[in-house]
């Protein structure tokens, strides 16, 4: 955090928005003098032909909405996160093989180097940035859930199923599922991202490949949340992506829709509070919402001011006031510990993924 203190001095980018709050500023915009692949709600991607630059910013989002002001820090503990699973789940055990994945390094002094950037954009770039390889990401997000929550919360509650695989009656909101459910959904370019049956993933991505990320998903939720377990957390589901290696000119290529045999990688971000419902194993309680990890005190503050008719859920979001920003921050960097094991000073600093 001590490198974002020091990003505020850094006037040398146009378009770097920098919140004050007290002596920690929240970046919610970059321009770096590279290609922008992509401007994500939460995140910025560079093109560098075989490779892609992934910047965390500050933004943050409930509801479908993306918030003005950022949560200091927010960017550096995503990646701070990702990073940690990214190193666990590619070194594999004697019990779970290696998960390839995309990330390179988060050396924000190699990354500064390879992309040819000057050396004022480190500061900014430090703790949040990661060199990945370039992929073409299947069409398909990889939701695995081990508890009943969300959009198959909503769809069991209207016909006992989710995502065309019927459950048992009776079960509340928050309920553990009998196994862990991989239960996919399209990814939207725009709006919701839609659940999808089994028989649909086969449909678009060929059954090699459908059975190949549902294997893995379920895998992958699977180790996840068996370290979690030992920190006390529960791992209610997450969102996994996945891509194919891509070519330096592969920009705007198609998608996939088969792709039997090749690479697979896993892509993005990793088991974050960002990407997955994570919640305190103590404080279970199913039949009822469970306190979200992270975004509750901006949750709680945004109903409040719903129920009090000064927002209807819709954009524009509300300017945040301060202290639902920092007790967020608090509740990202609580997140980074307790997910990590590890203090988020240094940790996700400039040190590098190798
Ligand atoms: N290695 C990779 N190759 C290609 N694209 C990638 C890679 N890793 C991540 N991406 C893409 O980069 C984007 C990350 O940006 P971000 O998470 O802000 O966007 P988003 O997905 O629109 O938002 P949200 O996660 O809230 O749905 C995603 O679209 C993701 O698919
Ligand atoms: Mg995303």
């Amino acid at each position: 955090m001590k490198r974002l203190a020091e990003a505020r001095g850094s006037a040398t980018l146009g378009g770097t928005s920098v919140t004050p709050l007290g002596s920690r500023p929240a970046l919610t915009r970059i321009e770096l003098a590279l290609p922008r692949a992509r401007s994500g709600k939460v995140r910025e991607c560079f093109d560098l032909g075989d490779r892609l630059l992934l910047v965390a910013t500050d933004r943050i989002s409930a509801f479908d909405c993306v918030f003005a002001r950022g949560i200091p820090g927010k960017g550096s503990i995503l990646t701070g996160i990702s990073r940690f699973w990214f190193e666990l789940l590619g070194a594999g055990t004697p019990a779970a093989p290696a998960v390839p994945h995309h990330l390179l390094t988060t050396d924000a002094r190699r990354i500064v180097d390879e992309a040819g950037l000057p050396a004022s954009v480190l500061p900014v770039l430090a703790g949040r940035t990661m060199l990945v390889r370039k992929t073409r990401p299947l069409p398909v997000e990889c939701v695995v859930r081990g508890y009943l929550e969300g959009s198959a919360l909503a769809e069991y509650a209207h016909d006992g199923r989710v995502c065309g695989i019927r459950l048992p009656p009776g079960l509340r909101r928050g309920d553990r599922l009998r196994t862990p459910l991989f239960t996919p959904a399209t990814k939207a370019e725009t709006g919701h991202d839609e659940n999808i049956s089994f028989d649909e993933t086969v449909r678009r991505l060929g059954p090699e490949l459908a059975e190949r990320v549902r294997d893995l998903s379920l895998s992958v939720y699977r180790r996840g949340a068996a370290v979690l377990a030992e920190r006390g957390l529960l791992l209610a589901d997450t969102k996994f992506e996945f891509g194919i290696p891509a070519g330096p000119d592969a920009g705007d290529a198609p998608r996939p829709a088969r792709a039997e045999g090749a690479d697979l990688l896993l892509i993005d971000e990793v088991l974050t509070p960002d990407s997955s419902r994570i919640w305190e194993a103590s404080a279970w309680e199913p039949g009822h919402a469970q306190p979200s990890f992270d975004k509750q005190p901006l949750r709680d503050w945004l109903e409040d001011q719903v129920a009090r008719g000064l927002w209807d859920k819709r954009p524009p979001a509300p300017e945040l006031p301060d202290v639902v920003v920092l007790r967020t921050a608090e509740r990202y960097t609580e997140a980074y510990r307790r997910i990590t094991g590890a203090e988020p000073t240094e940790a996700n600093g400039t040190g590098g993924a190798g």
